[in-house]
């Protein structure tokens, strides 16, 4: 039986911890890229809190959930041709997390001192991928289930696992679930939150 020490580090993920270093070395499944049209979508991915959205230009990001400006809920925000804009102060950040807007500074480069959390993605498969370790991402893995030609089917776990399926019809893969929509409840909550924990500007 398991101490509740080693129950600690295999289970815990967050940044820092030891299985969260080992799970940050691959790509990880979180998302699947028919569903992502324009609406960004809430996503925990090893305890963080992100934004998985796609531009009008089908570049698709992944943000903190927590924008630099005030920490606004950027699950609110709203997709542009490109990158993704803060809905409280309109702040427009591109997918690597470069700041390309910020009409509340005015004419500024105050922009260029400021950088959104971002990490890379790709799509394969019809699944998006995200690497959330340091450094360089490696090549991402181009299994034949992903990558080879023929019908695919990726199932939207809403229960606890996501399933992968060859045109056969047989389990390929099963990966654990990762979206999450946002509730009308949480938008609420989040602008509560907002709200509560911003200065006035
Ligand atoms: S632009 Fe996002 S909180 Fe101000």
């Amino acid at each position: 039986m398991l101490t509740k020490e080693e129950n600690e580090m295999l289970t815990r993920v967050g940044k820092g911890t030891p299985m969260g270093k080992f799970f940050r070395k691959y790509w990880l499944p979180v998302g699947i890229s028919a569903d992502l049209k324009t609406k960004p979508t809430f996503v925990r991915v090893l305890g963080e809190d992100l934004v998985l959205y796609r531009d009008k230009s089908g570049t698709v990001g992944l943000l903190d959930a927590r924008c630099a400006h005030r920490r606004a809920n950027l699950c609110l925000g709203t997709s542009m041709n490109k990158g993704l804009m803060c809905r409280y102060h309109g702040w427009v950040f591109d997918a690597d997390g470069t700041v390309l807007r910020t009409p509340s500074e005015g004419q500024s480069d105050f922009r260029l001192s400021i950088k959104q959390k971002a990490y890379p993605v790709q799509e394969l498969g019809g699944l998006v991928f995200a690497y959330m370790g340091d450094g360089l991402a490696p090549l991402l893995p181009n299994f034949d289930f992903l990558a080879a030609e023929g019908e695919r089917h990726v199932k939207d776990g809403k229960d606890p696992m996501g399933v992968i399926r060859d045109p056969a019809g047989n389990h390929v893969h099963v990966i654990p679930a990762w979206e999450y929509d946002v509730t009308e409840a949480e938008f609420k909550k989040g602008m509560a939150e907002t709200a509560a924990s911003s200065p006035s500007h």
